[in-house]
Order: C-alpha cells, then sequence, then structure tokens
C-alpha cells in the first residue's frame, strides 16, 4: 500500500483557515461553469472558516477518474481547507497523490493511501493506517462508486451487476464495518455516503444495477444511523443529480461517455445536461462537497439516517402535460 504524507499530522495543531489559499466563489460562478471541470485549478478552492478544524476525515475513492474536480476529489480538498487531517484513499495510486499534492498547495494535511475499497484486506489495512498515524477517525465519507457497463436487464452480465454493487455497496460496508470500532471507541463520528439520485428516481435512461446499489446504501446507512445512534455516530447519505465532473469525459466500454450516450463532444453532452435542470445548470463537485461537509460536521449533530439530495431541483419535478 502506497503511502504519501504532507503536511503537519497532529489534528489538534492543524489552523489551516489561516495558512488556506484561494478565495474564489465556488457555487454560480459562470467562469467556473464555462470552464467545464478541465484540469483541478486550485484557484477554484474557497477559503476555509475551520468548520473541520482539529478532525480526521478518512475519504474512500477521494480522487477523480480524470483530471479536474470530481465528487470525492473536492470533498477532501474542502475538509482539508475546513481543519481537518484528510486521508485520501484510492484505487488509482496517482488519483490519491494528485489530490494530496493539491490539499498540500491549499496548505492542508493529507496522506494518500492506494487501496480498492472493495477488498475486505485493503480497507483493513486502510483502517489500521489511519488509527497508527491519528489514533481516531472523526468522519468516514464513501465517495466509491459509479455506474458500470451493466444498465438494463437486456444486457447485464452476472460480472457487471457482482462489479457495480460491490463499488457501490460493498465498499461501504466494508469501510463502514471497519470504522465503527474505532468510532465507538472514541464515542462517535459521522459518516457520509455519497449515493444517487438514481436512487429515487428513473433518469430517462437505464441504471438498473446503479440504482439498485444505490437505493441500497441509503437503506444501509439508514441502519447504521439507528443501530448507532445511542453511541454518537451518526450516518447520513448525500443524492447528488447531474454534476458536472471528468465523469462525461469517462471512457466506458473504450468509448468516451458523452460518445456512448450519442454526443458528439462533451461540452454538447454537458449543455445537455444542463437543460434538463430546473436551475438551468449542473451541479458541481463543490455542490456535492458542501453538503457532505454539512453533515460531516458538527453542525448537524442532530441530524441522522436521513437523505440530502443535490440536484438543482431535479426531482422536484415532475413530467407534466
Ligand atoms: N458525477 C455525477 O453526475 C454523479 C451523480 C450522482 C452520484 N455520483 C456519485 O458520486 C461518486 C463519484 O463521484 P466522482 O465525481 O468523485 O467520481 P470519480 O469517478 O471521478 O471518482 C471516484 C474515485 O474513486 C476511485 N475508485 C473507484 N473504484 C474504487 C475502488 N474500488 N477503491 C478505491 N477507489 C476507487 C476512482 O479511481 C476515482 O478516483 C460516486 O459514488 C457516484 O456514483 C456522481
Amino acid at each position: 500500500m502506497l503511502v504519501l504524507r504532507v503536511g503537519n499530522h497532529d489534528p489538534a495543531s492543524s489552523d489551516l483557515t489561516a495558512t488556506s489559499a484561494g478565495t474564489k466563489v465556488y457555487r454560480n460562478d459562470i467562469s467556473f461553469r464555462e470552464k467545464r471541470t478541465g484540469m483541478a485549478d486550485i484557484s477554484e478552492i474557497p477559503k476555509g472558516r475551520g468548520r473541520m478544524k482539529g478532525k480526521v476525515v478518512l475519504v474512500m475513492g477521494g480522487g477523480s477518474v480524470l483530471p479536474g474536480w470530481g465528487n470525492g476529489k473536492a470533498a477532501a480538498v474542502l475538509y482539508a481547507v475546513e481543519g481537518a487531517s484528510v486521508i485520501v484513499v484510492d484505487a488509482k495510486e496517482e488519483a490519491a497523490q494528485e489530490t494530496v499534492r493539491i490539499i498540500s498547495s491549499a496548505g492542508g494535511i493529507a496522506t494518500a493511501l492506494a487501496a480498492d475499497a472493495t477488498s475486505e484486506d485493503d480497507v483493513a489495512r486502510v483502517v489500521d493506517a489511519c488509527r497508527d498515524a491519528y489514533r481516531r477517525i472523526d468522519v468516514l465519507h464513501n465517495n466509491v462508486g459509479g455506474s458500470g457497463t451493466g444498465r438494463s436487464l437486456d444486457d447485464i452480465t452476472l460480472a457487471d451487476w457482482n462489479a457495480t454493487i460491490a463499488r457501490n455497496l460493498t465498499s461501504a460496508m466494508l469501510s463502514s464495518r471497519a470504522v465503527l470500532p474505532v468510532m465507538m471507541a472514541q464515542g462517535g463520528g459521522a459518516m457520509v455516503n455519497v449515493s444517487s439520485i438514481s436512487s429515487i428516481r428513473h433518469l430517462g435512461v437505464a441504471t438498473a444495477v446503479y440504482s439498485a446499489g444505490k437505493a441500497g446504501l441509503n437503506g444501509f446507512t439508514q441502519n447504521i444511523a439507528l443501530n448507532y445512534a445511542a453511541k454518537g455516530i451518526r450516518a447520513n447519505c448525500v443524492l447528488p443529480g447531474y454534476i458536472d465532473t471528468p465523469f462525461i469525459r469517462r471512457p466506458i466500454g473504450g468509448k468516451p461517455n458523452y460518445e456512448r450516450k450519442g454526443f458528439k463532444t462533451a461540452e454538447e453532452y454537458a449543455l445537455a445536461r444542463d437543460k434538463t435542470i430546473p436551475m438551468g445548470r449542473m451541479g458541481s463537485g463543490w455542490d456535492v462537497a458542501y453538503a457532505s461537509l454539512f453533515l460531516a460536521s458538527d453542525e448537524a449533530a442532530y441530524i441522522t439516517g436521513t437523505t440530502l439530495v443535490v440536484d438543482g431541483g431535479v426531482t422536484a419535478t415532475c413530467p407534466g402535460v
């Protein structure tokens, strides 16, 4: 397992509010939307206010599949600029390292670990490494997920099913199960699981396995919330809608995702997604990150077992004539 550390690893001594770089507006920012998630631009990193000061956050899937701001990468960076020490785990070494480098350049504290979130052994090693380094884990953020290739019953294989369920659901079970004893020993903690609006709505395209996995994640999270509420452990889901992340350009089955969807360019696909949204635009990784930050922080101390939709109004609509 690769380990790359930067910054000062004593969470109690971290004060990123004073040192974090960048003050750029992150939401409804025209230049950000026009730029369409090219390389991750560190000038987009918001200024922290110490909302996670002294906390240790483990982000599973904290890289991004291509350059740019993914949900997991933005969340990892945001936790760090808000004062947390962040452990960034990703199956791709380079992706975890890139997030850690960004955090470092913003004056934050982070550690990169390469591990497969669907492997019981890897997850156990990650949690051991966190315990060794910090003796605690205040927040577990499960971002690992994705739709995979099997989408409808016409073409789904058992291998597609198993891989997609493993990525979207089993990964969260493994990390939660491994982290729970740490949180119970320290008297509490918070879990944020990244689900999707496809867990509660049909989105007009076949996503049967993905939707099943994410709906399972919602139910799983609610159970954790109730089973461990009395132990001071909170568990909630964030349900992103259409988010402008590198996923749009991601190759699936040898073709960029936008080509599979019948669009010539990523921009064309992005504009088509924008048009389906009541607010007129896709969300950004920062929108998902801020919802996660709230649920992870002490500001949400009385919130558990809930699902927070982040979708610009998509799921509030209903087709009419
Ligand atoms: N982008 C959207 O429009 C959208 C909408 C709804 C929900 N989501 C959810 O958001 C999450 C991902 O968003 P993102 O933008 O960060 O995507 P991303 O694919 O860019 O980032 C996910 C990261 O997880 C890593 N990863 C994948 N499998 C892993 C594994 N087994 N072990 C460890 N790491 C692994 C990848 O290498 C990648 O770096 C997913 O759970 C996805 O289902 C995204």
